[in-house]
């Protein structure tokens, strides 16, 4: 326990209260605070705040963002700035003020702008990410009422959202931004009325089709004088600051803030390994020292000093403080000392996120010299200077390539810190630039970065200085000096270049072992970055010549115009878009929400924090905490368990294993908790129950585990087959007669096509609270899942009790995606376990580290890396091979899947159940094919798309009409083949930028194929008020289920909905249910709603057809002095659904959703990014229940797919070991990743008779329209000289563009590496 007695008071405000508070512990950070009530249980009121989120602890998706408020010591104004809560040591925030969503807002009081209009516009689905987009929003409006586009863009560039796609909650923000017109739809530079005014023809009459999803002019404006002041204390105390040392003693770390900077360097004599704590490094990489030392409250280190030859930084400056001082200084000086700190200014702009920017100080991002630091390679070409200070006295040292390597002669002494950085003004003649390239564009720490300066002989264009330094090439910044020096006195033209490049690759030589490996990319990168520098200097050489007026400058190189385009940056913009869709019948009644753009049910609440999430549940009474014990090994024999060493420790409860499960151990072959052997890293053994998470956590790695490895541990499709490990029977499906098919083709095609792993990535983590009832072996289990049901039934074999015992609670699931059908029910019952041993209610979270072309014959083998258990992995192989046709009629086909059986954690499905995968494979093959034929792929497609009624290889019957419309519309809409000439156009001019473009048609299935799991219940009551409690079977994930649940039930009782409510998904009050998932729930859901309610208007009719006259209230009323039941059930026993395997026929799956999607990128053949410039989209949706959610739909998972295609990208080490758990390894799509233009259209006038309302389910589809982004990078590539396949390989990763771009810097790469 913290030490109260000793330690001084720490003092600061939370939504203006004060917290005065002895008992903190120094390990804490502001989000365990803020959350857990425990912390104040002293004193009057309670904190519990959890409408900021805890998502990936790492300040990687900006969830736990909060607004922290200092009075700034050398400007003495406010500063408002956002943080990650998660990173923010709890005792740094002496003397702040800390601004959470609940104190920006709240339903109950004053719902301000900020709040109100996220949620208006529909950037909620999930809504975990909604309150850390609304603390980025706010703090950013609180700085600039008014801001730009580029300023939104910044502020939200540190949160991520997986549900949106971003487009609304950006649409939110621009209503504040100044460039903003009246229209929300301005995308096409058009207004939303203008809009589609030339697409009647296709689309229908023209008042029929509506563009707006929400009403801007009903939103209140923005009044910044309502908003929370800085505490007038916090202003006493930060004008006459406490000058005393402040300590608080934790149980195992003592925090030091020193109140000047004579004790700071006081207590570094005495306490020399302490470090010091400024920014948000230390917690994030969870390093324990004793003793740490805060130097948050010494103004020295904010010191910002302007000499006459640069700018001397205070080391306590953050990142973005920085930002500040530099754009002040620009803004200064003459243009030509400024070149240094504008390319700083614009390389700062790419680091991490705002919050991080925010938070990391100058300090110590040097200091700690971080492999892949941004600003150290530019810094040291940059020859800045380190401003040391200690007792003993000041010192200055360069930052070279010494100080980078750690060399003890050019480092700071134990004694010593850093006082400030001076980075001098740029020369005459002088041009500094900085490179970087990560995964993604912002967010994302590079791959490789570099620094690099040049300074040119006055007037000549002879190197008199040359710097080059480079990251994320070694263990740490790498200065390239031998090759410089070489290069000095050389004349700067290609000759140069074609040298210094081969110096550069020999100099910087990186080990295959390098981390993070890629060597080849790096080194590609490397000298990739060297010929922009290069080109870059030339065109500045231009300016120079003409500026200083050179007499004779004709032996200057020049940039040639199809070179140019290498010089310009993808910028980052707002993405602009129209939604399109059918707008209701004019005589539809205005109470009917039926195809209404209506408002997610929850979305103020999202907004405000106040909707509950299951780890939002206060804690109970006598609540223990659990955590999970994983395997180290991918196969191997367990020896032995030894939990003695966690038992010893005091805080800790019991220790769950294999033994204590009192009923079923899961299924042969996958285990709850693993018994004798275990088949993958990360495979739960057993659990430890302590009295905090955090003692649960640290007493997991006091269970001894012995193990004896076990062979073969197979990682690969490949192994897999090589030693016949397989996790089911293969599934296959055929038609016509392929071998004969192939004898008679002209062009056979062979290959391979690899699409990665994805990550579901949902921003809530697997979370659930057992609490153990007192009689009769009662369970209640709060639980974040998609199956309700089935965590119900795992929970009762487990515990060997009857089902009817345990009721489980679903109020919302902060984002599924397929990950929470199954595993949910896992973790329920291993906390059930506990809490039945232990007695107490336990609660479980777990971190997130864990010719004429047509095709006459195609034949596709698939293998699919299911992991070590079974899991959906036969589900996913079926319907993989199912769906694996897409849109193409090809007579003679033949499928075969099979899911392969390896060492890693058991793969689970994911949105769209393997479709996203198989269709990707398909266009592959299409792909593959045009290019071999020489013919546009949009032809092969067409020609070989399903046209009129037909049969799936499966011999399921349908019509294609709508999918013909799609395409065509998509064409029509997307003007793709004017475009097509377009990018033809720009590639001939351009050679290091390339654009592509794509159009994919899509034939998406519905539903499962088993008629068992179309059916679905509901319950409703309508009470005597006449209000109405409505209870279905689905569960809200974000999908808007609950709200079109309702808009269901207020057509059918015909009253509005806001007399309407669902309060949770639970087994209690429908049971039997299905799991949310296939896209066709708020289908049969909806079918149930509305058979409950008419039975209950059924019952009500002779009181209505007696007293029409009367209101709601009155009928109810009158029913029950009647003793007229108000309670129904309703019932939908849905679609047959069969597949039969062995026949290789059936009638799988309901209806199918079609859609079309054209995508049009730029990418840059040197580094191998990309920009997403424009995307389209037709979606089938019938008559959408909800455009607004639809279209939400639609737009967050083509988002969810692109970053499947292009992003993410699971790497796991040798020993089965996933790297790429936590946002910082694997890149999801940020705000800046959406599209540039992104359309997305409702195709109209379109009828389904099978549906409810006659709309289609759109969960999932959206998913591999996604592709499209891929295929259109494909394009841009193949423009290239090709150095391999590109399409054998899904993501599209800046790696594999760059390595497919072949020219003479990969040829010089590859040279080297064979020489
Ligand atoms: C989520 C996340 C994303 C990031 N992304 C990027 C990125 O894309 N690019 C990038 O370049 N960086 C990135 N960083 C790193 C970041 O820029 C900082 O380098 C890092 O946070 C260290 O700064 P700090 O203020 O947190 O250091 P601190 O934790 O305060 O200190 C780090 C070390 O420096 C020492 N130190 C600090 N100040 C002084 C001083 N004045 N004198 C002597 N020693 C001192 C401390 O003793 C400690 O050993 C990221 C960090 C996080 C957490
Ligand atoms: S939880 Fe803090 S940034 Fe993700
Ligand atoms: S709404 Fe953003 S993560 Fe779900």
């Amino acid at each position: 326990m913290p030490c109260a007695s000793r330690s001084d008071e720490l003092v600061f405000f939370v939504n203006g209260r004060k917290v005065m508070e002895r008992n903190v512990d120094p390990e804490g950070t502001l989000l365990t605070f803020l959350r857990k009530n425990w912390t104040l249980l002293s004193k009057s009121w309670l904190l519990r705040l959890t409408g900021t989120k805890y998502a990936c602890g790492r300040g990687g998706c900006g969830a736990c963002t909060v607004m922290v408020s200092k009075h700034d010591p050398v400007s003495r104004k406010i500063r408002h700035f956002s943080v990650t809560a998660c990173l923010m040591p709890i005792c740094s925030l002496y003397g702040a003020a800390v601004t959470t969503v609940e104190g920006v807002g709240s339903i109950k009081t004053r719902l301000p702008p900020v709040q109100e209009r996220i949620a208006k516009s529909h950037g909620t689905q999930c809504g975990f990410c909604t309150p850390g987009m609304v603390m980025s929003m706010y703090t950013l409006l609180r700085n600039h009422p008014q801001p730009s586009e580029e300023q939104l863009m910044e502020a939200l560039g540190g949160n991520l959202c997986r549900c949106t796609g971003y487009r609304p909650i950006l649409e939110s923000g621009r209503t504040f931004c100044m460039e903003s017109n009246s229209c929300q739809q301005k995308g096409t530079g058009k207004c939303c009325l203008d809009w589609g005014e030339n697409d009647s023809s296709s689309l229908g009459k023209k008042s029929e089709i509506c563009t707006k999803l929400f009403a801007k002019e009903e939103f209140q404006s923005l009044d910044p004088t309502q908003e929370l002041i800085f505490p007038p204390e916090l202003l006493r105390m930060a004008e006459n600051p406490e000058k005393r040392t402040l300590t608080f003693y934790g149980e195992r770390v003592t925090w030091i803030s020193p109140g000047t900077l004579k004790d700071l360097l006081e207590l570094k004599v005495k306490h020399p390994k302490a470090p010091l704590v400024l920014g948000p490094a230390m917690k994030s990489q969870g390093h324990f020292h004793p003793v740490l030392l805060s130097p948050a409250r010494i103004s020295e280190l904010s010191m910002v000093t302007k000499t006459s030859d640069g700018l001397t930084i205070g080391a306590g400056c953050s990142l973005a403080q920085m930002q500040d001082i530099l754009a002040e200084r620009i803004a200064e000086l003459p243009e030509e000392k400024t070149q240094t700190y504008r390319d700083l200014l614009k390389h700062l702009r790419s680091l991490a996120g705002q919050q991080i920017r925010n938070m990391a100080s100058l300090g110590g991002h040097v200091i700690s010299r971080h492999c892949c630091s941004d600003l150290n390679p530019f810094l040291a070409v940059s020859n800045a200077t380190l401003n040391l200070i200690s007792a003993e006295g000041t010192r200055q040292i360069p930052l070279n390539e010494h100080f980078l390597a750690g060399l003890a002669s050019a480092d700071l002494k134990p004694k010593e810190i850093l006082e400030s950085v001076h980075i001098p003004h740029s020369q005459k003649w002088e041009f500094v630039s900085a490179f970087r390239q990560a995964q993604c564009q912002q967010n994302a720490l590079p791959h490789v970065n570099a620094g690099m300066r040049v300074l040119l002989k006055e007037s000549t264009d002879s190197i008199e200085d040359l710097s080059i330094a480079c990251g994320g090439v070694g263990a740490a910044t790498i200065s390239a000096h031998r090759s410089c020096q070489l290069l000095l006195g050389r004349h700067w033209n290609e000759l140069m270049l074609d040298e210094a490049c081969r110096l550069l690759l020999d100099e910087v030589s990186l080990p295959g072992s390098a981390p993070g490996g890629r060597v080849e990319f790096k080194r590609t990168l490397v000298v990739s970055f060297l010929s922009k520098f290069y080109l870059e200097f030339l065109q500045e050489l231009k300016k120079l010549v003409k500026l200083f007026s050179v007499p004779d400058s004709r032996h200057h190189s020049e940039v040639s115009d199809q070179f140019l385009s290498a010089l310009e940056d993808f910028l980052v913009t707002i993405p602009q878009g129209v939604q399109t869709y059918q707008n209701v019948d004019p005589h539809q009644p205005l109470q009917d929400p039926v195809g209404r753009p209506i408002m997610h049910l929850s979305a103020l609440k999202h907004a405000t924090g106040e909707a509950m999430f299951c780890d939002d549940i206060p804690m109970v009474d006598k609540e223990l905490f659990m955590a999970l014990v994983t395997s180290s090994r991918a196969h191997a024999k367990i020896i032995s368990i030894d939990v003695s060493k966690a038992l010893e420790l005091p805080e800790v409860v019991d220790v769950i294993t294999a033994e204590d499960i009192p009923g079923t151990n899961g299924a042969e072959g996958d285990k709850l908790l693993a018994v004798d052997e275990v088949n993958c890293v990360g495979q739960i053994i057993s659990a430890v129950v302590a009295e905090t998470d955090v003692q649960a956590k640290r007493a997991t790695e006091k269970i001894e585990i012995t193990y004896e490895d076990l062979e073969p541990v197979i990682f690969t499709i490949k192994d897999a087959i090589k030693y016949n490990s397989f996790l089911c029977p293969e599934k296959k499906l055929e038609q016509g007669n392929v071998e004969e098919a192939f004898e008679k083709v002209d062009q056979i095609l062979e290959g391979e096509v690899h699409v990665g792993g994805q990550k579901h990535f949902y921003m809530e983590t697997q979370r659930v609270l057992v609490i153990p009832k007192t009689e009769d072996k009662e369970l209640d289990i709060y639980v974040s899942t998609q199956d309700p049901a089935h965590v119900q039934k795992t929970v009762s074999s487990t515990l060997n009790i009857p089902i009817n015992r345990i009721t489980c609670h679903v109020k919302r699931v902060g984002g599924g995606f397929g990950g929470k059908v199954g595993k949910p029910a896992v973790f329920g019952a291993i906390a059930a376990v506990g809490a039945i041993k232990t007695g107490h209610p336990i609660r479980l979270v777990l971190d997130r580290f864990m010719n004429n072309g047509r095709i006459k014959a195609l034949d596709i083998e698939c293998y699919i890396n299911g992991g070590c258990t079974l899991d959906d992995s036969e589900l996913v192989t079926e319907f993989l091979i199912l769906k694996l046709e897409n849109a193409y009629k090809i007579h003679n086909l033949r499928f075969q899947g099979r899911a392969c059986m390896t060492n890693l954690p058991s793969n689970m499905a994911f949105r769209g159940f393997g479709f996203p995968q198989g269709a990707q494979v398909t266009e592959s093959c299409i792909t593959a094919m045009a290019a071999k034929c020489g013919l546009p792929p949009e032809k092969i497609r067409e020609k070989n798309m399903y046209k009129t009624v037909d049969k799936t290889i499966y011999k399921q019957a349908f019509n294609p009409e709508t999918l013909i419309r799609c395409w065509n519309e998509c064409l029509d809409k997307s003007s793709f083949y004017s475009r097509r000439m377009h990018v033809e156009e720009f590639n001939k001019k351009n050679y290091w930028k390339k654009k592509g473009i794509a159009i994919i048609p899509m034939k998406f299935s519905v539903g499962f194929a088993a008629t068992s799991y179309h059916q679905a219940a509901a319950l409703v009551h309508i009470y005597t008020d006449g209000s109405v409690l409505v209870t279905h079977g689905g569960n809200e994930l974000g999908q808007g289920i609950h709200t079109k649940m309702l808009q269901v039930a207020s057509r059918e009782l015909k009253i509005p909905m806001s007399c309407m409510h669902i309060s949770e998904t639970s087994t209690a009050t429908v049971p039997n249910t299905i799991a949310t998932a296939a896209s066709i729930s708020a289908d049969v859901n909806g079918r149930a709603v509305q058979n409950a309610c008419q039975i209950l208007l059924k019952r009500l009719e002779p009181i209505i057809k007696k007293h029409p006259e009367g209101t709601w209230e009155d009928w109810i009323e009158a029913a029950f002095e009647q003793r007229i039941s108000l309670s129904a059930t309703g019932y939908f026993r849905g679609y047959k659904a069969f597949m039969d395997w062995e026949k290789r026929v059936g009638d799988p799956f309901p209806y199918y959703v079609y859609g079309a999607a054209c995508s049009e990128v730029e990418i840059d053949c040197l580094t191998g990014a990309h920009k997403k410039i424009r995307t389209d989209i037709i979606m089938d949706a019938c008559c959408s229940l909800n455009p607004a959610i639809d279209i939400g739909q639609i737009e967050g998972s083509f988002i969810q797919g692109m970053g499947l295609y292009t992003t993410e990208e699971l790497k796991y080490s040798p020993e089965g070991v996933l790297y790429s758990r936590s946002p910082d390894e694997y890149k999801i799509p940020t705000i800046t990743d959406a599209p540039e233009e992104f359309n997305v259209s409702l195709l109209p006038s379109s009828q389904t008779p099978l549906t409810i309302y006659s709309s289609k389910g759109l969960g999932e589809s959206g998913m591999f329209l996604g592709s499209s982004v891929f295929f259109a990078i494909a394009d841009a590539v193949a423009t290239v000289d090709i150095a391999e396949d590109f399409m054998v390989q899904s993501p599209a990763t800046p790696e594999r563009v760059r390595m497919a771009c072949a020219d003479r810097f990969t040829e010089m790469v590859g040279n080297c590496l064979f020489s």
